[in-house]
């Protein structure tokens, strides 16, 4: 699959059953994952607060770990040095452990795991690694899923917009800097490591309010102010927007407000991560890079071998 068809694989991604069967009480989940992996228990973590959940991505786990926590170990590869020592420690805790991907150490390690498509850079599975999280703890509405699968697929056909402003990126050599807010933190990292990734290119994030007690500063007054591009999510919470309106007011900066066709979450959710898809391929294609390559990452994994 090339890495346009990855892309727009995304919309069939959504569409995944797959579920993790729990037949035992717990009190907590913890994620486990680096990178591309990583995200989904970000992701997750924002969204779901019924019970404590908490993402890890790095050497270690928390110290309440024991054998009423579930404990999700997300790698698409099912190599990651950090990861699989998670897998190690957790299991010494007492901890349930399962796993989701696509194979590689992890899937001999962990007895019940979901095992998902191959083949696939692990940045593009994001559908398959996030859905096996909805589809057990918060069931997604199939008419929420088609809807979304239909904004996915309209800016698969059309993204002709999102084109033109990565031309303006790669035109005025802008560092973008992106500012998420609550339930959607997690997708202004996505952005950036995307950015990362697949454009080769650094970028920072943010999120309001936080943000209005720091960046706030450098946003009127910062050395080399024109460098800098930002992006900001649309809320649904009136004080959040009003937020991005005063700020942009008083610092004199302009924002590109990104604004979702839809203001369920997951549509939403969904239609933010996708426009930094492709965004970021734009990007790298209008600078003449390759936006599958992580040759670098790839060398200094061997090195740590
Ligand atoms: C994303 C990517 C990296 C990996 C990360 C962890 O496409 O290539 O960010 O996701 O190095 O590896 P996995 O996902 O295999 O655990």
């Amino acid at each position: 699959m090339n890495f346009l068809d990855e892309i727009k694989n995304l919309k069939e991604q959504i569409k995944s059953k797959d579920k993790f069967d729990i037949n035992f009480n717990f009190d907590n989940i913890v994620i486990s994952g680096m990178g591309g992996s990583g995200i989904v228990g970000n992701i997750f973590q924002e969204y779901y607060t019924s019970i404590p959940v908490i993402s890890i991505g790095d050497y270690g786990i928390p110290g309440f770990v024991n054998e009423k926590t579930l404990f999700i170990v997300v790698s698409y590869s099912g190599n990651t040095e950090e990861t699989l020592s998670n897998v190690e420690d957790a299991k010494k805790k007492g901890a349930h452990v399962r796993a989701i991907t696509s194979g590689g150490k992890l899937a001999t390690i962990v007895e019940k795991s979901i095992i998902i498509p191959s083949g696939i850079q692990p940045r593009s599975a994001l559908g398959y690694m996030l859905m096996p999280l909805f589809n057990t703890f918060a069931p997604i509405d199939d008419a929420i899923v088609s809807q979304t699968y239909g904004i996915l697929d309209d800016m698969d056909k059309n993204h002709s917009d999102i084109k033109s402003e990565a031309f303006k990126i790669y035109e005025n050599s802008s560092i973008p800097i992106i500012y998420g807010s609550k339930p959607f933190k997690s997708v202004a990292y996505r952005w950036k490591t995307q950015f990362n990734e697949n454009a080769k290119t650094f970028a920072f994030y943010s999120y309001f309010p936080e943000l209005n007690h720091n960046d706030t500063m450098p946003l009127k007054s910062a050395y080399r102010r024109d460098e800098y591009l930002f992006y900001a999510f649309e809320s649904d919470n009136a004080r959040i927007n009003q937020r991005i309106g005063i700020t942009e007011e008083i610092t004199g900066e302009q924002f590109t407000v990104v604004k979702s066709p839809s203001q369920d979450y997951f549509s939403k959710l969904f239609y933010l991560i996708h426009y930094a898809d492709y965004l970021t391929y734009e990007l790298a294609l209008v600078r003449n890079v390759d936006p599958t390559d992580v040759s670098t990452i790839e060398e200094l994994k061997k090195k740590l071998a």
